[in-house]
């Protein structure tokens, strides 16, 4: 089909597939139909826009996606989330085909981190242990011992011998979090996420002034200023299941504002603010994840394309670190 051809040819250029759709279709309809014709399973990250996750067969954090990547017996695995998420399904699960709706949807963590000056840097502490945040590429999970998540990068850390030391990477404020919750000193490397070094300071103030009844929850990629005042500090799925278990009825999300869809299904009684970011603009949606669309999501899984592939020698070695936080989380009951 000629379309098609033109739009594949377009694909290294725009990292997706633009095509016509026909508006009468409900593509709810359409995508749940592709689903099982294909026996494809659709993950998504809950930073994902409403009408995906609501689509999605698994929503989960970095960990849960992993693990269902991992354990699923799909053909197909259509992930609605970043880049380096996708390619960490790829590696988990190398006989499977691997789909991402756009493959520009990146992250600002990862491309903080490119792995040849990481390898200089390494070569400077050849001795250390070298633990990466999932939130790089699979190139720099070539040059990790450990990967870990938020919600088991306590565990990781602590399952290093005491006497070996730690590089942490590509994420400062994570690490940094982590040298105080664990008490080891690790060398960090300076890397960053645009979307939780965002949040204000002081408007997050006046917001905890004006709701003093309220919690204020935070991601621990955010900056140690603000974890300093929140109530709560956890990985997506940490804080989702706080706002669940906790008595309050209000609280304030520092983290993506996707995760609100997921908070307020499942407390429909309570209020949920988003953080607000330095600016006006909507800075605390990842400009990466929201790449995706339901229109990208279902011609993507129509036409299988485009599809993540990776040189079977990284995945062979960039499986091994991933291996071992499968197995941390596994043992700490994650
Ligand atoms: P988690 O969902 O694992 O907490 O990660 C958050 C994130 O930034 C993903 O890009
Ligand atoms: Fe990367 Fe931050 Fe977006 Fe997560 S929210 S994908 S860490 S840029």
């Amino acid at each position: 089909m000629q379309e098609l051809a033109t739009a594949t040819k377009s694909l290294d250029k725009r990292g997706f597939l633009d095509m016509e759709i026909d508006p009468t279709l409900d593509l709810f309809e359409e995508i749940e139909k592709l689903k099982k014709e294909k026996n494809a399973i659709l993950l998504a990250h809950y930073y994902q826009e409403s009408e995906i996750q609501d689509v999605a067969d698994y929503i989960g954090d970095s960990l849960g996606l992993s693990q269902k990547a991992a354990s699923t017996d799909a053909d197909i695995i259509v992930f609605a989330g970043v880049h380096f998420m996708a390619e960490t399904a790829k590696i988990l699960s190398p006989s499977k085909k691997v789909l991402l709706p756009d493959l520009k949807a990146g992250c600002s963590l990862a491309d903080s981190c490119p792995p040849h000056l990481f390898k200089k840097f390494k070569e400077k502490h050849p001795d250390h242990v070298v633990i990466s945040y999932i939130n790089c590429t699979a190139g720099l999970k070539t040059l990790t011992d450990i990967v870990c998540t938020s919600t088991n990068a306590e565990h990781v850390v602590n399952s290093v011998p005491k006497d070996k030391e730690i590089i942490f990477a590509p994420d400062k404020n994570l690490g940094a979090y982590l040298i105080k919750k664990t008490g080891r000193d690790m060398v960090l490397w300076n890397g960053a996420c645009m979307v939780h070094e965002i949040f204000a300071l002081e408007k997050i103030v006046k917001l905890m002034a004006r709701h003093p009844e309220a919690k204020f929850i935070a991601h621990p990629e955010c900056e140690e200023k603000l974890l300093d005042i929140a109530h709560y500090i956890g990985s997506t799925s940490g804080l989702l299941r706080y706002t669940q278990e906790n008595e309050a009825d209000t609280f304030i999300v520092g983290t993506e504002s996707g995760i609100i869809h997921q908070m307020q299904l499942k407390s429909p009684n309570k209020t949920f603010i988003p953080a607000p970011p330095e600016n006006t603009c909507a800075c605390n949606e990842c400009p990466h994840m929201r790449l995706n669309t339901l229109e990208k999501l279902y011609l993507c899984m129509k036409y299988e394309l485009p599809e993540i592939t990776l040189d079977p020698a990284i995945i062979d070695r960039a499986r091994l670190p991933i291996d071992r936080m499968l197995e941390i989380s596994a043992k700490a009951g994650l």
